[in-house]
């Protein structure tokens, strides 16, 4: 295998959730790094329906402080709100599902990959009240707010372990279900 690919795959094994931050903030050009992973992102279409908003200064974030309730994200020095714009997205015709959700958590996973090549650590958080985000934000009504990505250096030191997942025989079906 190319030594690259193994990289790859080096970096899927070491992605986890990191919900403590060291204070160290996150470096101008990687923050750029991560904004071109979410705008070079597939998309249904290509429709890109995403915004992000980008808080990387203490006092940015000090509005979103009660919107955590764990302190650890309190402290991450890097907030990016993944927001979808569903009018924009693509619509599957059969069943009108819209494609703005998927879309935008798509880049967000493309973006944490990102971030862990950059040796940082992360953490999708979805449990807000978007509506609190909506207000403090600004966020225009007809946006809807996917989830906050906590980001920064971890507070401790990375370990890398077996991930606790169902095993293969309970998710993947062949053939049929
Ligand atoms: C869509 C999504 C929403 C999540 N929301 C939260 C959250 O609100 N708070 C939190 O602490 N972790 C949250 N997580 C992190 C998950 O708990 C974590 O991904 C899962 O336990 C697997 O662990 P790992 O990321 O370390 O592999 C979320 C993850 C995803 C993908």
């Amino acid at each position: 295998m190319d030594d690259k690919l193994k990289d790859f795959y080096e970096l899927h094994r070491r992605r986890k959730s990191i919900r403590e931050f060291s204070g160290r903030l996150v470096e101008p050009e990687k923050i750029e790094r991560l904004l071109e992973a979410l705008r070079r992102s597939q998309s249904a279409a290509n429709r890109q329906p995403w915004h992000f908003i980008v808080i990387s200064d203490r006092e940015g974030r000090a509005p979103l402080d009660e919107v955590f309730t764990k302190e650890g994200f309190r402290k991450a020095p890097l907030l990016i709100v993944a927001c979808a714009d569903p009018a924009q997205a693509w619509t599957r015709r059969a069943d009108k599902v819209n494609y703005a959700w998927v879309d935008t958590t798509i880049a967000v996973t493309e973006m944490i990959e990102v971030a862990t090549a950059e040796g940082l650590g992360s953490c999708w958080v979805a449990a807000i009240e978007p509506e609190l985000v909506r207000e403090k934000l600004g966020i225009p009504g007809q946006i809807d707010i996917v989830a906050i990505i906590a980001i920064g250096y971890p507070e401790k030191e990375l370990v890398v372990e077996d991930k606790a997942r169902k095993p293969l025989a309970e998710i993947i079906h062949h053939g049929k279900w």
